[in-house]
Protein backbone atom coordinates (compact mmCIF):
# COMPACT_ATOMS: atom_id res chain seq x y z
CA UNK A 1 0.00 0.00 0.00
CA UNK A 2 1.12 3.52 -0.80
CA UNK A 3 2.08 5.53 2.57
CA UNK A 4 0.24 8.86 0.05
CA UNK A 5 -2.60 9.68 -0.80
CA UNK A 6 -3.47 13.30 -3.02
CA UNK A 7 -6.15 15.27 -1.59
CA UNK A 8 -6.51 17.72 -4.45
CA UNK A 9 -9.00 16.64 -6.76
CA UNK A 10 -7.83 16.74 -9.72
CA UNK A 11 -8.38 15.69 -13.90
CA UNK A 12 -5.90 14.45 -15.81
CA UNK A 13 -5.99 14.58 -19.16
CA UNK A 14 -3.80 12.82 -21.07
CA UNK A 15 -2.73 13.83 -24.89
CA UNK A 16 -2.07 10.66 -27.18
CA UNK A 17 -4.44 8.63 -25.43
CA UNK A 18 -4.66 6.17 -28.16
CA UNK A 19 -1.00 5.86 -28.27
CA UNK A 20 1.45 3.08 -26.95
CA UNK A 21 3.03 4.90 -23.83
CA UNK A 22 -0.31 5.09 -22.45
CA UNK A 23 -1.82 1.62 -22.68
CA UNK A 24 2.13 0.45 -21.57
CA UNK A 25 2.71 2.54 -18.91
CA UNK A 26 0.44 5.33 -17.90
CA UNK A 27 -3.12 3.62 -17.88
CA UNK A 28 -1.28 1.04 -15.42
CA UNK A 29 0.12 3.57 -13.19
CA UNK A 30 -3.12 5.60 -12.84
CA UNK A 31 -4.67 2.21 -12.51
CA UNK A 32 -2.17 1.03 -9.54
CA UNK A 33 -2.20 4.42 -7.80
CA UNK A 34 -6.56 4.20 -7.95
CA UNK A 35 -6.40 0.06 -6.53
CA UNK A 36 -3.84 1.41 -3.46
CA UNK A 37 -6.00 4.51 -2.75
CA UNK A 38 -3.46 7.01 -4.04
CA UNK A 39 -5.44 9.10 -6.24
CA UNK A 40 -7.85 11.37 -4.64
CA UNK A 41 -11.68 10.86 -3.96
CA UNK A 42 -12.36 13.28 -6.97
CA UNK A 43 -10.57 12.82 -9.91
CA UNK A 44 -11.37 12.24 -13.51
CA UNK A 45 -8.88 10.93 -15.93
CA UNK A 46 -9.74 12.42 -19.54
CA UNK A 47 -8.12 10.62 -22.99
CA UNK A 48 -7.87 12.89 -25.61
CA UNK A 49 -7.00 11.65 -29.04
CA UNK A 50 -8.26 11.91 -32.64
CA UNK A 51 -9.51 8.01 -32.97
CA UNK A 52 -13.03 7.79 -33.03
CA UNK A 53 -13.69 6.13 -29.25
CA UNK A 54 -16.87 6.82 -26.64
CA UNK A 55 -16.37 6.47 -23.27
CA UNK A 56 -17.43 3.33 -23.46
CA UNK A 57 -15.27 1.81 -26.15
CA UNK A 58 -12.29 4.15 -24.52
CA UNK A 59 -12.91 2.00 -21.40
CA UNK A 60 -12.55 -1.36 -23.48
CA UNK A 61 -9.59 -0.10 -24.69
CA UNK A 62 -8.35 0.78 -20.81
CA UNK A 63 -9.40 -2.76 -19.75
CA UNK A 64 -7.64 -4.27 -22.61
CA UNK A 65 -4.06 -2.04 -21.83
CA UNK A 66 -4.94 -3.07 -18.08
CA UNK A 67 -5.23 -6.76 -18.78
CA UNK A 68 -1.39 -6.85 -20.90
CA UNK A 69 0.20 -4.66 -18.83
CA UNK A 70 -0.97 -3.91 -15.18
CA UNK A 71 1.18 -4.92 -12.53
CA UNK A 72 -2.05 -5.03 -10.27
CA UNK A 73 -4.64 -7.91 -10.31
CA UNK A 74 -7.44 -6.88 -12.81
CA UNK A 75 -10.83 -7.59 -11.39
CA UNK A 76 -14.04 -6.62 -12.81
CA UNK A 77 -15.52 -4.58 -9.97
CA UNK A 78 -12.21 -2.45 -9.43
CA UNK A 79 -12.21 -2.07 -13.38
CA UNK A 80 -15.88 -0.93 -13.47
CA UNK A 81 -14.72 1.63 -10.30
CA UNK A 82 -11.89 2.63 -12.16
CA UNK A 83 -13.72 3.49 -15.64
CA UNK A 84 -16.40 5.63 -13.86
CA UNK A 85 -13.70 8.12 -13.62
CA UNK A 86 -12.89 8.03 -17.10
CA UNK A 87 -14.23 9.84 -20.25
CA UNK A 88 -12.77 9.72 -24.01
CA UNK A 89 -12.83 13.72 -25.39
CA UNK A 90 -12.34 12.87 -29.20
CA UNK A 91 -10.14 15.82 -31.08
CA UNK A 92 -7.47 16.85 -32.90
CA UNK A 93 -4.48 18.33 -32.25
CA UNK A 94 -4.77 21.04 -34.61
CA UNK A 95 -8.50 21.62 -33.76
CA UNK A 96 -9.16 24.82 -31.64
CA UNK A 97 -12.14 23.22 -31.53
CA UNK A 98 -11.41 20.82 -29.10
CA UNK A 99 -10.15 22.67 -27.19
CA UNK A 100 -12.82 24.77 -26.52
CA UNK A 101 -14.76 21.65 -25.88
CA UNK A 102 -12.55 20.58 -22.91
CA UNK A 103 -12.50 24.22 -21.50
CA UNK A 104 -16.34 24.00 -21.26
CA UNK A 105 -16.14 21.08 -19.31
CA UNK A 106 -14.34 22.20 -16.55
CA UNK A 107 -16.08 25.80 -16.87
CA UNK A 108 -19.23 23.72 -16.52
CA UNK A 109 -18.22 22.05 -13.59
CA UNK A 110 -18.26 18.55 -15.21
CA UNK A 111 -13.94 17.62 -14.40
CA UNK A 112 -12.44 19.04 -11.25
CA UNK A 113 -10.54 22.12 -12.06
CA UNK A 114 -7.29 21.30 -11.17
CA UNK A 115 -5.77 20.00 -14.09
CA UNK A 116 -2.53 18.15 -15.44
CA UNK A 117 -2.20 17.74 -19.50
CA UNK A 118 0.15 15.09 -19.67
CA UNK A 119 1.77 15.29 -23.69
CA UNK A 120 2.42 11.84 -24.55
CA UNK A 121 2.75 12.84 -28.30
CA UNK A 122 5.46 13.91 -31.33
CA UNK A 123 7.67 16.06 -30.30
CA UNK A 124 7.39 18.36 -32.65
CA UNK A 125 3.29 18.82 -31.64
CA UNK A 126 4.25 19.74 -28.17
CA UNK A 127 4.94 23.33 -28.35
CA UNK A 128 2.03 24.16 -30.71
CA UNK A 129 -0.19 22.24 -28.45
CA UNK A 130 0.68 24.58 -25.81
CA UNK A 131 -0.33 27.20 -27.08
CA UNK A 132 -3.47 26.04 -28.00
CA UNK A 133 -4.43 25.05 -24.24
CA UNK A 134 -2.80 28.58 -23.52
CA UNK A 135 -5.40 30.18 -26.11
CA UNK A 136 -8.31 27.96 -25.20
CA UNK A 137 -7.88 29.56 -21.54
CA UNK A 138 -6.99 26.05 -20.21
CA UNK A 139 -4.20 27.18 -18.33
CA UNK A 140 -4.28 28.88 -15.06
CA UNK A 141 -2.07 31.46 -13.77
CA UNK A 142 1.07 30.16 -12.38
CA UNK A 143 0.45 29.74 -8.22
CA UNK A 144 -3.22 30.47 -8.69
CA UNK A 145 -6.00 28.44 -6.04
CA UNK A 146 -6.50 26.07 -9.61
CA UNK A 147 -3.52 24.74 -10.49
CA UNK A 148 -2.22 23.60 -14.46
CA UNK A 149 0.90 21.22 -14.85
CA UNK A 150 2.17 20.01 -18.00
CA UNK A 151 3.71 17.04 -18.45
CA UNK A 152 6.26 16.56 -21.18
CA UNK A 153 7.64 13.33 -22.44
CA UNK A 154 11.13 12.66 -23.88
CA UNK A 155 12.96 13.90 -26.31
CA UNK A 156 12.84 16.91 -25.47
CA UNK A 157 14.13 18.21 -28.65
CA UNK A 158 16.50 17.04 -31.01
CA UNK A 159 19.38 19.09 -30.15
CA UNK A 160 20.48 22.31 -28.07
CA UNK A 161 18.37 24.87 -30.55
CA UNK A 162 15.22 23.24 -30.57
CA UNK A 163 15.58 22.02 -26.79
CA UNK A 164 15.95 26.13 -26.30
CA UNK A 165 13.47 26.54 -28.45
CA UNK A 166 10.52 24.38 -27.01
CA UNK A 167 11.73 25.92 -23.67
CA UNK A 168 10.87 29.07 -24.88
CA UNK A 169 7.24 28.19 -26.08
CA UNK A 170 6.58 26.26 -22.87
CA UNK A 171 7.76 29.01 -20.80
CA UNK A 172 5.60 31.37 -22.45
CA UNK A 173 2.52 29.79 -21.10
CA UNK A 174 4.05 28.73 -17.94
CA UNK A 175 6.20 29.23 -15.24
CA UNK A 176 8.93 26.79 -14.97
CA UNK A 177 7.17 25.25 -11.33
CA UNK A 178 3.85 24.14 -14.14
CA UNK A 179 6.22 22.60 -16.34
CA UNK A 180 7.26 18.71 -15.04
CA UNK A 181 9.71 16.89 -17.71
CA UNK A 182 9.75 13.40 -17.41
CA UNK A 183 13.06 10.99 -17.92
CA UNK A 184 11.73 8.08 -16.42
CA UNK A 185 14.73 6.60 -14.84
CA UNK A 186 14.55 8.95 -12.29
CA UNK A 187 11.53 7.20 -10.56
CA UNK A 188 13.05 4.03 -10.39
CA UNK A 189 13.51 2.99 -6.79
CA UNK A 190 16.57 2.22 -7.57
CA UNK A 191 17.66 5.16 -9.27
CA UNK A 192 16.58 7.06 -6.58
CA UNK A 193 18.25 4.98 -4.03
CA UNK A 194 21.82 6.34 -5.24
CA UNK A 195 21.13 9.65 -2.92
CA UNK A 196 20.12 8.38 -0.14
CA UNK A 197 23.08 5.37 -0.42
CA UNK A 198 25.21 7.99 -0.49
CA UNK A 199 24.47 10.46 1.50
CA UNK A 200 22.44 8.94 4.44
CA UNK A 201 25.98 6.86 5.35
CA UNK A 202 29.49 8.27 6.15
CA UNK A 203 31.21 5.06 4.89
CA UNK A 204 31.03 6.09 0.98
CA UNK A 205 31.26 9.71 0.08
CA UNK A 206 34.72 10.24 1.62
CA UNK A 207 36.20 7.62 -0.88
CA UNK A 208 34.24 9.00 -4.02
CA UNK A 209 37.01 10.89 -5.61
CA UNK A 210 39.89 11.41 -7.91
CA UNK A 211 41.82 9.86 -5.21
CA UNK A 212 40.25 6.58 -4.56
CA UNK A 213 38.31 5.94 -7.88
CA UNK A 214 39.57 4.35 -10.67
CA UNK A 215 36.89 4.83 -13.16
CA UNK A 216 33.28 4.51 -13.47
CA UNK A 217 31.38 2.37 -15.90
CA UNK A 218 27.71 3.22 -16.43
CA UNK A 219 25.79 0.66 -18.86
CA UNK A 220 22.29 0.03 -19.95
CA UNK A 221 22.12 -3.17 -21.71
CA UNK A 222 19.08 -4.13 -23.81
CA UNK A 223 17.83 -7.39 -25.70
CA UNK A 224 15.02 -5.33 -27.13
CA UNK A 225 14.99 -4.68 -31.26
CA UNK A 226 12.53 -2.30 -32.42
CA UNK A 227 9.62 -4.09 -31.53
CA UNK A 228 5.67 -2.85 -32.88
CA UNK A 229 5.81 0.37 -35.13
CA UNK A 230 9.00 1.94 -33.00
CA UNK A 231 11.53 1.37 -36.08
CA UNK A 232 10.22 4.71 -37.37
CA UNK A 233 11.03 6.68 -34.12
CA UNK A 234 14.04 5.14 -33.56
CA UNK A 235 15.35 5.95 -37.41
CA UNK A 236 15.01 9.24 -36.45
CA UNK A 237 16.09 9.44 -32.94
CA UNK A 238 19.41 7.10 -32.74
CA UNK A 239 21.10 6.03 -28.87
CA UNK A 240 22.43 9.44 -28.49
CA UNK A 241 19.15 10.81 -28.84
CA UNK A 242 16.97 7.74 -27.01
CA UNK A 243 18.79 7.13 -24.01
CA UNK A 244 22.39 8.64 -23.37
CA UNK A 245 21.29 12.64 -23.35
CA UNK A 246 18.63 11.58 -20.95
CA UNK A 247 18.47 8.39 -19.01
CA UNK A 248 22.44 7.72 -18.74
CA UNK A 249 23.38 11.61 -18.15
CA UNK A 250 20.93 11.36 -15.25
CA UNK A 251 22.60 8.40 -13.85
CA UNK A 252 25.92 9.90 -14.09
CA UNK A 253 24.81 12.93 -12.44
CA UNK A 254 23.19 10.98 -9.76
CA UNK A 255 26.32 9.21 -8.98
CA UNK A 256 28.98 12.26 -9.19
CA UNK A 257 27.08 15.27 -7.76
CA UNK A 258 27.80 16.99 -4.83
CA UNK A 259 25.88 16.73 -1.76
CA UNK A 260 22.61 18.82 -2.20
CA UNK A 261 21.53 21.80 0.55
CA UNK A 262 18.41 19.85 0.80
CA UNK A 263 16.37 17.90 -0.89
CA UNK A 264 13.87 20.31 -2.56
CA UNK A 265 13.66 20.27 -6.33
CA UNK A 266 15.55 23.33 -6.62
CA UNK A 267 18.77 22.09 -4.71
CA UNK A 268 18.98 18.17 -6.18
CA UNK A 269 18.54 20.44 -9.59
CA UNK A 270 21.31 22.25 -8.90
CA UNK A 271 23.94 19.83 -8.22
CA UNK A 272 23.35 18.30 -11.28
CA UNK A 273 23.00 20.81 -13.37
CA UNK A 274 27.11 21.66 -12.27
CA UNK A 275 27.84 18.50 -13.15
CA UNK A 276 26.27 18.48 -16.86
CA UNK A 277 28.14 22.04 -17.20
CA UNK A 278 31.70 20.18 -16.46
CA UNK A 279 30.89 16.91 -18.32
CA UNK A 280 32.33 16.56 -21.99
CA UNK A 281 33.74 13.84 -24.19
CA UNK A 282 37.19 12.60 -22.97
CA UNK A 283 40.19 13.73 -25.13
CA UNK A 284 41.99 11.03 -25.95
CA UNK A 285 45.21 10.25 -28.18
CA UNK A 286 43.74 9.13 -32.20
CA UNK A 287 44.44 5.63 -31.66
CA UNK A 288 42.06 5.46 -28.03
CA UNK A 289 38.91 7.49 -29.42
CA UNK A 290 36.54 8.53 -27.31
CA UNK A 291 33.49 7.34 -28.62
CA UNK A 292 32.34 4.51 -30.35
CA UNK A 293 29.07 3.54 -32.36
CA UNK A 294 27.34 0.29 -33.43
CA UNK A 295 24.55 -0.76 -35.17
CA UNK A 296 22.95 -4.52 -35.19
CA UNK A 297 23.13 -6.43 -37.72
CA UNK A 298 20.48 -9.82 -38.10
CA UNK A 299 21.21 -12.58 -36.37
CA UNK A 300 19.06 -16.20 -35.41
CA UNK A 301 15.95 -15.30 -35.70
CA UNK A 302 16.00 -11.17 -35.26
CA UNK A 303 16.23 -8.57 -38.37
CA UNK A 304 18.94 -6.45 -38.36
CA UNK A 305 18.21 -3.11 -37.90
CA UNK A 306 17.79 -1.95 -41.59
CA UNK A 307 15.97 -4.54 -42.18
CA UNK A 308 13.18 -3.29 -39.39
CA UNK A 309 10.09 -2.08 -40.00
CA UNK A 310 9.83 1.17 -40.98
CA UNK A 311 13.30 1.78 -40.96
CA UNK A 312 15.29 3.13 -43.81
CA UNK A 313 17.24 0.25 -45.55
CA UNK A 314 20.64 2.34 -45.57
CA UNK A 315 20.14 3.93 -42.36
CA UNK A 316 23.32 5.25 -39.97
CA UNK A 317 21.43 4.95 -37.13
CA UNK A 318 23.90 4.30 -34.32
CA UNK A 319 21.93 1.15 -31.78
CA UNK A 320 24.43 1.34 -29.61
CA UNK A 321 27.32 3.63 -27.92
CA UNK A 322 29.81 3.53 -25.87
CA UNK A 323 31.61 6.33 -24.70
CA UNK A 324 34.16 7.92 -23.07
CA UNK A 325 33.40 10.88 -20.66
CA UNK A 326 35.44 12.90 -18.06
CA UNK A 327 34.05 15.41 -15.77
CA UNK A 328 36.30 18.37 -15.38
CA UNK A 329 35.51 19.39 -12.06
CA UNK A 330 37.81 19.36 -8.68
CA UNK A 331 36.56 16.11 -7.33
CA UNK A 332 36.70 14.15 -10.60
CA UNK A 333 38.45 15.55 -12.68
CA UNK A 334 40.93 12.55 -14.77
CA UNK A 335 38.52 9.63 -13.95
CA UNK A 336 37.20 7.51 -16.94
CA UNK A 337 33.25 7.54 -16.96
CA UNK A 338 32.55 5.01 -19.34
CA UNK A 339 29.17 4.92 -20.66
CA UNK A 340 27.97 2.27 -22.61
CA UNK A 341 24.16 1.04 -23.98
CA UNK A 342 22.69 -0.72 -26.97
CA UNK A 343 19.26 -2.25 -28.38
CA UNK A 344 19.90 -6.48 -29.32
CA UNK A 345 22.76 -6.94 -26.52
CA UNK A 346 23.74 -10.19 -24.55
CA UNK A 347 21.06 -9.33 -21.84
CA UNK A 348 18.81 -6.81 -20.07
CA UNK A 349 20.67 -4.91 -17.40
CA UNK A 350 20.98 -1.36 -16.30
CA UNK A 351 23.84 -1.14 -13.73
CA UNK A 352 26.35 1.59 -12.20
CA UNK A 353 29.94 0.11 -11.17
CA UNK A 354 32.54 2.50 -9.08
CA UNK A 355 35.84 0.90 -9.72
CA UNK A 356 37.88 1.76 -6.61
CA UNK A 357 41.86 1.78 -7.16
CA UNK A 358 43.74 -1.22 -5.94
CA UNK A 359 45.52 -0.64 -2.56
CA UNK A 360 49.07 1.07 -2.70
CA UNK A 361 51.22 -1.75 -1.35
CA UNK A 362 50.39 -4.93 -3.75
CA UNK A 363 50.85 -7.20 -0.69
CA UNK A 364 48.88 -10.11 -1.31
CA UNK A 365 49.80 -9.64 -5.17
CA UNK A 366 52.25 -12.45 -5.29
CA UNK A 367 51.38 -14.95 -2.66
CA UNK A 368 53.10 -18.44 -3.14
CA UNK A 369 50.70 -20.92 -2.81
CA UNK A 370 50.96 -24.54 -2.50
CA UNK A 371 48.93 -28.03 -2.39
CA UNK A 372 45.24 -27.82 -3.88
CA UNK A 373 45.02 -24.29 -3.41
CA UNK A 374 46.93 -22.48 -5.38
CA UNK A 375 44.46 -21.16 -8.14
CA UNK A 376 42.94 -17.95 -6.65
CA UNK A 377 45.52 -15.18 -5.46
CA UNK A 378 45.77 -11.58 -5.57
CA UNK A 379 43.44 -8.76 -4.67
CA UNK A 380 40.87 -7.40 -6.75
CA UNK A 381 40.03 -3.45 -6.53
CA UNK A 382 37.03 -3.18 -4.77
CA UNK A 383 34.20 -2.49 -7.01
CA UNK A 384 30.68 -1.13 -5.88
CA UNK A 385 27.31 -1.53 -8.06
CA UNK A 386 24.60 -0.32 -8.06
CA UNK A 387 22.14 -2.89 -9.76
CA UNK A 388 19.29 -0.36 -11.32
CA UNK A 389 17.46 -3.68 -12.52
CA UNK A 390 17.06 -6.31 -12.99
CA UNK A 391 17.82 -7.60 -9.18
CA UNK A 392 17.94 -4.71 -8.08
CA UNK A 393 20.80 -3.93 -5.45
CA UNK A 394 23.65 -2.91 -4.12
CA UNK A 395 27.04 -4.76 -3.61
CA UNK A 396 30.56 -4.44 -2.96
CA UNK A 397 33.20 -6.16 -4.23
CA UNK A 398 35.81 -6.70 -1.27
CA UNK A 399 38.79 -8.87 -0.91
CA UNK A 400 38.87 -11.50 1.76
CA UNK A 401 40.97 -14.48 3.24
CA UNK A 402 39.85 -17.97 2.05
CA UNK A 403 39.85 -20.49 4.91
CA UNK A 404 42.74 -21.91 4.27
CA UNK A 405 46.24 -22.94 6.11
CA UNK A 406 47.46 -20.29 3.95
CA UNK A 407 46.99 -16.37 2.44
CA UNK A 408 44.78 -16.71 -0.28
CA UNK A 409 42.54 -13.37 -0.60
CA UNK A 410 39.62 -13.74 -2.83
CA UNK A 411 36.80 -11.34 -3.91
CA UNK A 412 33.66 -11.75 -2.48
CA UNK A 413 30.65 -9.91 -2.43
CA UNK A 414 28.72 -7.91 0.18
CA UNK A 415 25.19 -7.86 -1.23
CA UNK A 416 22.31 -5.92 -0.46
CA UNK A 417 19.28 -6.94 -2.77
CA UNK A 418 16.01 -5.41 -2.92
CA UNK A 419 14.25 -8.86 -2.65
CA UNK A 420 16.15 -9.85 0.02
CA UNK A 421 15.33 -7.43 2.40
CA UNK A 422 11.70 -6.30 1.63
CA UNK A 423 9.40 -8.73 -0.20
CA UNK A 424 7.33 -6.74 -2.22
CA UNK A 425 7.63 -5.71 -5.80
CA UNK A 426 8.80 -2.52 -6.68
CA UNK A 427 6.74 0.12 -7.79
CA UNK A 428 6.63 1.04 -11.47
CA UNK A 429 8.73 4.12 -12.39
CA UNK A 430 5.46 5.86 -13.81
CA UNK A 431 3.62 5.45 -10.72
CA UNK A 432 6.19 7.21 -8.56
CA UNK A 433 6.47 9.63 -10.94
CA UNK A 434 2.99 10.68 -11.98
CA UNK A 435 2.49 10.73 -8.18
CA UNK A 436 4.99 13.49 -7.93
CA UNK A 437 3.75 15.19 -10.55
CA UNK A 438 0.00 15.36 -9.00
CA UNK A 439 1.30 16.38 -6.05
CA UNK A 440 3.27 18.95 -7.09
CA UNK A 441 6.77 18.00 -6.64
CA UNK A 442 9.33 18.71 -9.25
CA UNK A 443 12.82 16.71 -7.49
CA UNK A 444 12.00 13.80 -10.06
CA UNK A 445 11.44 16.05 -13.20
CA UNK A 446 14.14 17.65 -15.22
CA UNK A 447 14.35 21.51 -15.45
CA UNK A 448 14.58 23.49 -18.66
CA UNK A 449 18.42 24.51 -17.75
CA UNK A 450 19.12 20.94 -16.88
CA UNK A 451 17.73 20.28 -20.43
CA UNK A 452 19.49 22.79 -22.13
CA UNK A 453 23.00 21.47 -20.01
CA UNK A 454 22.51 17.76 -21.17
CA UNK A 455 21.97 18.96 -25.36
CA UNK A 456 25.02 21.41 -24.69
CA UNK A 457 27.27 18.01 -23.93
CA UNK A 458 25.38 16.08 -26.78
CA UNK A 459 25.61 18.23 -29.66
CA UNK A 460 29.62 17.65 -30.20
CA UNK A 461 28.89 13.95 -29.55
CA UNK A 462 26.54 13.86 -32.28
CA UNK A 463 27.87 15.77 -34.37
CA UNK A 464 31.44 13.65 -34.39
CA UNK A 465 28.67 10.47 -34.89
CA UNK A 466 27.39 12.18 -38.09
CA UNK A 467 31.59 12.66 -39.11
CA UNK A 468 32.46 9.57 -38.86
CA UNK A 469 30.27 7.87 -40.99
CA UNK A 470 29.06 4.34 -40.63
CA UNK A 471 28.48 2.85 -37.21
CA UNK A 472 30.16 -0.45 -36.79
CA UNK A 473 27.94 -3.73 -37.18
CA UNK A 474 27.32 -5.78 -34.33
CA UNK A 475 25.95 -9.20 -33.52
CA UNK A 476 22.64 -9.03 -32.19
CA UNK A 477 23.30 -10.87 -28.37
CA UNK A 478 26.68 -9.51 -28.03
CA UNK A 479 28.25 -6.92 -26.20
CA UNK A 480 28.32 -4.04 -29.02
CA UNK A 481 30.98 -4.11 -31.55
CA UNK A 482 34.52 -5.10 -31.07
CA UNK A 483 35.43 -1.95 -31.98
CA UNK A 484 33.99 -0.34 -28.65
CA UNK A 485 36.82 -2.22 -26.58
CA UNK A 486 39.15 0.37 -27.92
CA UNK A 487 37.49 3.17 -25.88
CA UNK A 488 38.86 1.60 -22.73
CA UNK A 489 42.55 0.68 -21.70
CA UNK A 490 41.55 -2.36 -19.59
CA UNK A 491 38.90 -4.56 -20.08
CA UNK A 492 35.91 -2.53 -18.46
CA UNK A 493 33.34 -4.41 -20.45
CA UNK A 494 34.25 -7.69 -19.95
CA UNK A 495 33.39 -8.69 -16.45
CA UNK A 496 30.04 -9.31 -16.96
C1 LIG B 1 12.96 4.60 -23.21
C2 LIG B 1 13.60 4.46 -24.56
O1 LIG B 1 13.04 5.92 -22.74
O2 LIG B 1 13.63 3.73 -22.29
C3 LIG B 1 13.53 3.03 -25.02
O3 LIG B 1 12.91 5.31 -25.47
C4 LIG B 1 14.14 2.10 -24.00
O4 LIG B 1 14.20 2.84 -26.27
C5 LIG B 1 13.54 2.37 -22.63
O5 LIG B 1 13.87 0.77 -24.40
C6 LIG B 1 14.28 1.58 -21.57
O6 LIG B 1 13.61 1.72 -20.37
P1 LIG B 1 13.72 0.60 -19.24
O7 LIG B 1 12.94 1.17 -18.11
O8 LIG B 1 13.14 -0.65 -19.82
O9 LIG B 1 15.18 0.44 -18.95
Amino acid sequence: MLEVRIADPVTFVIFGASGDLTRRKLLPALYTLFAESALPEKFAIVGFARRDYDSHSFCALVEDALRNHSRTAVDEPLIKAFCSHLSYHCGDLSDAAAYAGLQARFETGDLPANRLFYLSIAPDLIGRTVDSLSRAGLITAPHSKVWTRVVVEKPFGRDLPSAKNLNGVLLDHLDETQIYRIDHYLGKETVQNILSFRFANTLFEPVFNRTYVDHIQITAAETVGMEGERGAFYDQTGVLRDMVVNHLFQLLCLVTMEPPDGLEASSVRNEKVKILRALRLAETAEHHPAACFGQYGDGDGTKAFRAEKRVDPQSKTATFAALRMEINNWRWAGVPIYLRTGKRLAKKTTEIAIQFKTPPLALFQHVACQGDVCDVTGVKPNTLIFRIQPDEGIFLQVSAKRPSMQMVVESVRMDFSYSGKWNRVLPEAYERLLLDALRGDSTLFTRSDEVEAEWAVIDPILAGAAASGEPFSYDPGSWGPPEADAILFSNVWKNE
